[in-house]
């Protein structure tokens, strides 16, 4: 490679980003709620998620009707007007439909009329960080691209409110990045590293039934496997190796170590985890953000709302080295490091 052919690449590589925005509903469900559900304990789900309330949908609120105030937060942030934006993706497991596809109800929602391209994007919670590394991708490509990045999430209508394994964990929400390859003086996503691992997929499925592997025929009952199920104790461990090994191969792969980083957002499933995470990447819970005990596990929002709520309360400011960490079904992982 010569010179000229360096720089050329060199150029295209980088990615910014240029606004933040997050949206979570009103409702807010609490442990005592969920004490009337199931047969469960505000202490159990206290010490065993950290999780003491999350959100929940206003009824007929759907996956993209928090995408656009996510999305419309980052837009007003990065002052970019919805008709400049080129590609929307959106990941998500729970979309307001099969198809349309949830990105392009929110093309029509928002008015990104000269948007190219609108694709949802399913990742289970590592859908954000998937996003991302698309997004870098679309940007190679393209530098003058401004591509919405969203990770919009209504878990709770994938949740089934008779089983207490899974229906105290998650809660709804959305987050929205608007990312280019143009922008130099705003924070720069710097780098992402993906992981998956399909052989490990019945530890986290949502859907059994009701896909076309078996499908509902009219006027079939739905029953349990409609909904999110969980080997919580498998996917814990997995969850702790996973994030912990994919961070310090992406920070080494930039001469960097955890000691290095300012601020780590890790996915948002349980207390538990982030806290064995912190302690596997020997980094003090100072350094790590944490909002799980108000909204619970929003699945591939999570990361995303944490990034800019983190953001909006200066917990990360401009020239911080940041690292965010997501974990999720299929299996996936990935992380993504940037400098804001
Ligand atoms: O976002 C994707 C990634 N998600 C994750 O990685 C989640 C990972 N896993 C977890 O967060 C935890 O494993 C859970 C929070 C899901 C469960 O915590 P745990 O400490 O692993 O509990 P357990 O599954 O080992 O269950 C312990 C006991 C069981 O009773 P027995 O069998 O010991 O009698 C459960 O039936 O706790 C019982 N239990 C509950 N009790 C009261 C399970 N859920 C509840 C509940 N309330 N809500």
């Amino acid at each position: 490679m010569d010179e000229d052919e360096a720089v050329t690449h060199d150029m295209k590589d980088q990615t910014y980003i240029l606004g933040l925005g997050h949206y979570v509903p009103e409702p807010v469900l609490t442990n005592a709620e969920l004490e009337k559900m199931v047969e469960t304990s505000d202490e159990w789900i206290r010490s065993r998620t950290g999780i003491v309330e999350r959100r929940m949908v206003e009824e007929g609120q759907g996956c993209s009707d928090l995408a656009l105030q996510a999305a419309l937060k980052a837009l007003a942030q990065a002052e970019v007007d919805p008709a400049e934006v080129s590609h929307i993706l959106v990941a998500t497991f729970t979309p307001d439909f099969c198809t349309p596809t949830t990105a392009c109800v929110l093309q029509a929602k928002l008015g990104a009329d000269s948007c190219s391209m609108a694709m949802d994007l399913a990742a289970g919670c590592s859908g954000f960080t998937y996003g991302l590394t698309t997004a870098r991708g679309l940007c190679a490509v393209e530098p003058e691209s401004k591509v919405l990045v969203i990770g919009s999430e209504v878990c709770t209508s994938r949740v089934n409110f008779q089983d207490r394994n899974t229906c105290v964990l998650f809660g709804d929400g959305a987050g929205a990045a608007l990312i280019s390859g143009q922008g130099k003086d705003h924070p720069r996503l710097i780098d992402t590293r993906l992981m998956a691992d399909g052989a490990q997929g019945h530890l986290l499925p949502v859907g059994r039934e009701g896909g076309s592997a078996a499908p509902y025929k009219l006027g079939q009952v739905v029953s349990q496997n409609y909904f999110i199920q969980m080997n919580g104790r498998e996917l814990f461990r997995f969850a702790v190796r996973g994030m912990a090994d994919l961070a310090e191969q992406l920070l080494a792969k930039h001469g960097l170590t955890v000691a290095d980083v300012d601020m780590i957002i890790p996915h948002q499933a349980n207390m538990r985890i982030i806290e064995a995470l912190a302690k596997k990447l020997s980094c003090s819970m100072d350094k790590v953000y944490v909002n799980v005990d108000r909204f619970g596990n929003t699945s591939a929002a999570s990361v995303i709302i944490a990034l800019s709520e983190a953001f909006d309360h200066g917990r990360v400011v401009k020239g911080m080295r940041v690292v965010l960490i997501s974990f999720g079904a299929g299996l996936t992982w990935g992380a993504a490091l940037m400098e804001l």
